[in-house]
């Protein structure tokens, strides 16, 4: 559908007043558009500036995984961010994109997307979408965050046999294709208004509807760590993003960086 590509005069035509269609790079093929924007953000790319792309050679995915996507099906941004806070805040910007891409996503269609801590949304236990954030910052702070945000839109997810029972997508759910400039508006229109609302302070809610949109919360867990695993209870999401978990001796603790795989009962007879 040549007519849905996300190109920047129709994402700026439905958005003339967004701080996100200032500066619009638009590319059908490239390495990684968070590589990109974190190249022009270094060179002093202005805040808001987005780069889109339809496919991506060498799209990158949190701990040094690759992001994989098939071209012009599914939506692949990246954003820089320039938010004057300190690096403990950083991940309020992942928060709330999450949130943004869930509420979009129920919003638009008649499915209930989660998020799974860290950063992920989920559909049926199956991954949907992915955002990887990348940061620098100096004495004084934050000097610039990049968000990437890869959202499996109209992608026949079983054409990828290897990842065919670990993803999904909105066409396979939903039974039929999704305008992706329609979803990437939506997106585009609630981060920034949970952005400002985040910059002003107003970032209550921010954490409230993450727990309640947690697919993790109350369930047992292993968390995976670099150096092993760990089986917990989720208890919740704190406000610095840190994931509050207790083991089996009933000890809590806060773990901020990690993955998570949920242990789902075994099944009678299993
Ligand atoms: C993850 O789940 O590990 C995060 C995946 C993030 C993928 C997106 S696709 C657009 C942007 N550019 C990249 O290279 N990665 C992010």
């Amino acid at each position: 559908m040549l007519q849905d590509c996300p190109l920047p005069e129709a994402v700026r035509e439905r958005l003339p007043d967004s701080l996100f269609t200032r500066h619009v790079y638009y590319f059908p093929r490239i390495g990684s558009t968070n590589a990109y924007a974190r190249e022009l953000a270094k060179k002093g790319g202005a805040e808001g500036t987005m780069v889109i792309a339809e496919e991506q050679t060498k799209g990158q995915g949190r701990m040094g995984r690759q992001w994989y996507s098939p071209a012009y099906h599914n939506l692949l941004f990246s954003i820089i961010l320039r938010p004057a806070f300190s690096i403990d805040r950083v991940f309020s910007l992942t928060m709330l994109t999450a949130l943004a891409l869930v509420d979009a996503i129920n919003n638009m269609t008649n499915v209930k997307a989660l998020i799974k801590w860290p950063n992920d949304v989920y559909l049926k236990n199956k991954k949907m979408a992915g955002i990887l954030t990348e940061f620098s910052a100096n004495k004084k702070g934050v000097e610039y965050v990049v968000v990437g945000i890869g959202l499996n839109v109209n992608w026949d997810v079983t054409d990828k046999s290897g990842l065919n029972h670990l993803a999904t997508s909105l066409v396979r759910e939903i039974g039929h294709p999704i305008s992706r400039i329609d979803l990437l508006v939506k997106i585009l229109e609630l981060l920034e208004r949970y952005y400002w609302l985040l910059l002003k302070g107003q970032d209550r809610f921010i954490y409230k509807r993450w727990n309640e949109l947690s697919m993790v919360i109350g369930k047992e867990v292993l968390v995976n760590f670099s150096n092993g695993r760990k089986k917990a209870r989720v208890k919740r999401i704190a406000k610095n993003g840190a994931l509050v978990i207790e083991d089996e001796d009933g000890k809590q603790s806060s773990i901020i960086c990690g993955d998570l795989t949920v242990v789902f009962p075994s099944l009678p007879g299993s």
